[in-house]
């Protein structure tokens, strides 16, 4: 049997199926990924001066204004056939499918795609740098200022506490959102089969998450057209672009 039959044929079998995505997936959608040479955008630039706490407190203006220039590039990012057949899959088989997204593009949400465990946050998405003074002093119960109401400014702020408004994406160093992990975690180590798709498979903890669904005994498929980090947790390997395959990948028989 071939790779693609065989993986297909998984896909069939498998009661419950957790994907995995990283920036490949979107970037037929004309989205830069991270570590690809020349065209990724840490290829070109370093974290540490743009997706690191620290980096933002030292310059906040060269951070949120980096921020602000990849929402404008992003704003009109259209799904492509990979996001499409995955949310597809998702209207036909209801319950089947969990998608853990890498991604801050919203492309898997505009595609269709429901219940995305967004592990990095949303880059359209911003948040206080503390948490907000003011819902402490008046004793909180879910209060606080608003980030959406901050003065305006490169970065927007409080006026009143100076608190800065952020983007609301994973930084280096950073926790991810526990309700996100926790939930990506239960989908791998209680699905049959994983995808790990368009990923490169180096940035901790999502990649374990592949491992993990090894270890509980799912059938792994790594698509992807470069080898990754992960090829060696993988049962299968599929080379090439998401696009192309994911769609062949999920169609009906
Ligand atoms: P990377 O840039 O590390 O990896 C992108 C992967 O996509 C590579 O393995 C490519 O070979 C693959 N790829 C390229 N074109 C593809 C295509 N058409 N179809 C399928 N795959 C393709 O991106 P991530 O693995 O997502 O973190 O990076 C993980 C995290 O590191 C990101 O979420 C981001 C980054 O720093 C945060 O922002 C916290």
């Amino acid at each position: 049997m071939g790779t693609l039959e065989q993986a297909r044929l998984w896909v069939r079998q498998a009661r419950r199926i957790a994907v995995l995505t990283g920036a490949g997936v979107s970037a037929e959608s004309g989205v830069p990924t991270f570590r690809d040479a020349q065209t990724g955008i840490w290829a070109n630039l370093r974290p540490e001066d743009l997706a690191t706490e620290e980096a933002f407190r030292r310059n906040p203006r060269r951070v949120w204004d980096w921020y602000a220039q990849r929402r404008e590039n992003l704003r009109d990012a259209q799904p492509n056939a990979g996001h499409a057949a995955l949310a597809e899959f998702q209207q036909r088989h209801p319950g089947r499918m969990t998608i853990i997204t890498q991604n801050v593009d919203r492309l898997h949400q505009k595609a269709g795609s429901t219940g995305v465990l967004a592990l990095h946050g949303d880059l359209f998405e911003n948040r206080w740098l503390h948490p907000c003074l003011k819902s402490d002093l008046y004793g909180g119960a879910g209060g606080g200022c608003d980030p959406a109401a901050a003065e305006p400014g490169r970065p927007p702020y409080c006026a009143e506490c100076r608190n800065l408004v952020r983007p609301a994406v994973v930084w280096f160093g950073e926790a991810l959102p526990e309700d996100a992990l926790s939930a990506a975690e239960h989908a791998a180590g209680t699905c049959n089969l994983m995808l790990v798709v368009g990923t490169s498979g180096v940035v901790y903890p999502a990649a374990g998450l592949a491992h993990l669904a090894r270890d509980s005994g799912a059938h792994v498929v790594v698509l992807n057209p470069e080898p990754t980090d992960l090829d060696q947790a993988a049962h299968l390997r599929i080379a090439g672009p998401s696009a192309q395959w994911l769609p062949l990948l999920l169609a009906e028989p």
